[in-house]
């Protein structure tokens, strides 16, 4: 089979990891790719959607993976689908769960999917009166797609007020702000679930927590994800039955009655609040580190598991999951996430360690390849995956091979996976 992934992270990174290693898998491309795909496969360079789908049919593409949010809400499968190609991701109007805030609310109250109390407004007054209303802090979403960066937590009215009167004026995210979410501030813990979807019938993976903030103990900005661990021990059976039966089966009816049936990856951001699975957002795409420690886990060859996804066939797939927990922390540069950092060349000591050397790697992500030196160019650089039977050994071994990797700058959290480990 030859497969086609799309996005250049490090989440892009580890699907081809994993197709990489699979016997089945012929001729791998990267559209663009990182620095360190082309160690995994060849990385190609076409912008324009139709021009990429006339790549895969002279090239004999059977999949395409899509990583990122952004070519899924223009349109992408879409195109793909036209010319009879094999793609796996949501169309473009089922995109707009993520691609819409103010859409992705609505759906979620009309079908009933628990959620945080809100309004949605273009309305500068309206806003400021529910803001009133609510106990601070006070949430304020930016409408459209923001590169996760339009979300604010205001801890004051005041501050909420100025947060909305900045997206409305598009002073702050331009026409991505011109339409608000004000909601209330969910007080729980939080977890990533993906749940690989066929528009009629989904696997649930299992569930893991990102680490958004920039600093150990959750402080500072957020970021894309500082790091990520799975499955998590704060999710018992009872909590994924919630999860499927009052987000995820409603979410697959509801799209197919909105005439968009989701294909590709529901990502549900949820938070726990006294025990009850409460909707904050969804993306239509894996998250990024998730995707990078979710992948080794998997038993069963993802490319299966994403062909069948793009071909309707996930009721005859039974999918296996590895005993084994996994841990990946995020080693960022220097300046992240508040602007590029100077390109520095990227060292990996040996391990000697034959223990260490099979339970770890690397997911690259913000590196480009300058005669045969790897240099670290983006904010998130890498992620160091490690594996174990329990969390703590794999976080461990991912700290380990942490130590191993040197580039001018690096910056990482210490403290992955604290939530399971207290
Ligand atoms: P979103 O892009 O909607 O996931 O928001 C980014 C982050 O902001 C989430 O991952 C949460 O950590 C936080 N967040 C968003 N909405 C709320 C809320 N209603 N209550 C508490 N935290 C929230
Ligand atoms: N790690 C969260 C995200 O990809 O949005």
């Amino acid at each position: 089979m030859n497969i086609l992934i799309l996005g250049s992270g490090g989440r892009e990174y580890s699907i081809g990891r994993a197709l990489n290693q699979d016997s089945e898998v012929e001729k791998l491309y990267f559209c663009p790719g990182n620095g360190a795909t082309t160690r995994l496969g060849e990385n190609i360079n076409i912008k324009d959607y139709n021009d990429l789908a006339d790549f895969a049919l002279e090239n004999k593409i059977d999949l395409t993976i899509v990583g990122p949010e952004g070519p899924l809400v223009d349109g992408v499968v879409d195109i793909f689908k036209a010319k009879d190609l094999t793609i796996f991701g949501p169309s473009a109007a089922a995109a707009r769960l993520e691609g819409s805030k103010v859409y992705m609310k609505n759906f979620l109250a009309k079908y009933n999917i628990p959620t945080a109390r809100y309004i949605e407004t273009d309305h500068i007054e309206t806003a400021f009166k529910f803001i009133e209303t609510l106990p601070v802090p006070v949430v304020v979403k930016a409408d459209g797609l923001c590169a996760g960066k339009g979300v604010i937590i205001a801890s004051t009215h005041d501050e909420a007020k100025i947060a909305v009167s900045e997206m409305l004026s598009g002073k702050s995210f331009g026409d991505a702000g011109h339409n608000v979410i004000v909601e209330e501030f969910l007080d729980g813990y939080e977890l990533s679930m993906f749940a690989i979807c066929d528009g009629e019938d989904y696997i649930l993976l299992q569930a893991a927590q990102d680490h958004k903030r920039i600093l150990d103990g959750d402080k500072g900005p957020n970021t894309g994800g500082m790091g990520a661990y799975a499955p998590t021990p704060l999710v018992d059976e009872e909590l994924y039955q919630k999860v499927k039966d009052r987000v995820i089966r409603p979410t697959l009816d509801g799209m197919k009655e909105e005439g968009a049936p989701f294909e590709g990856v529901l990502f549900i951001g949820i938070m726990v609040v006294n025990g009850e699975p409460i909707t904050l957002e969804f993306n239509v795409r894996f998250g990024d580190p998730e995707c990078e420690i979710l992948m080794p886990l998997l038993k069963t060859p993802a490319r299966e598991l994403f062909y069948k996804a793009a071909t309707k066939q996930l009721d005859t797939l039974n999918v296996e999951f590895s005993e084994q927990k996994a841990v990946g922390v995020v080693m960022a540069s220097k300046d992240y996430p508040y602007k590029s950092s100077t390109p520095a060349e990227i060292i990996v000591d040996d391990i000697h360690h034959d223990d260490v050397n099979s339970n770890t790697h690397i997911s690259y992500a913000g590196v480009s390849m300058e005669d045969d030196t790897l240099l670290a160019t983006g904010g998130r650089v890498l992620v160091c995956v490690g594996l174990g039977d329990t969390i703590r050994e794999a976080r461990d071994r991912a700290y380990l091979l942490c130590g191993q990797v040197h580039f001018a700058g690096k910056k990482i959290r210490t403290d992955i996976a604290y939530q399971a480990l207290k």
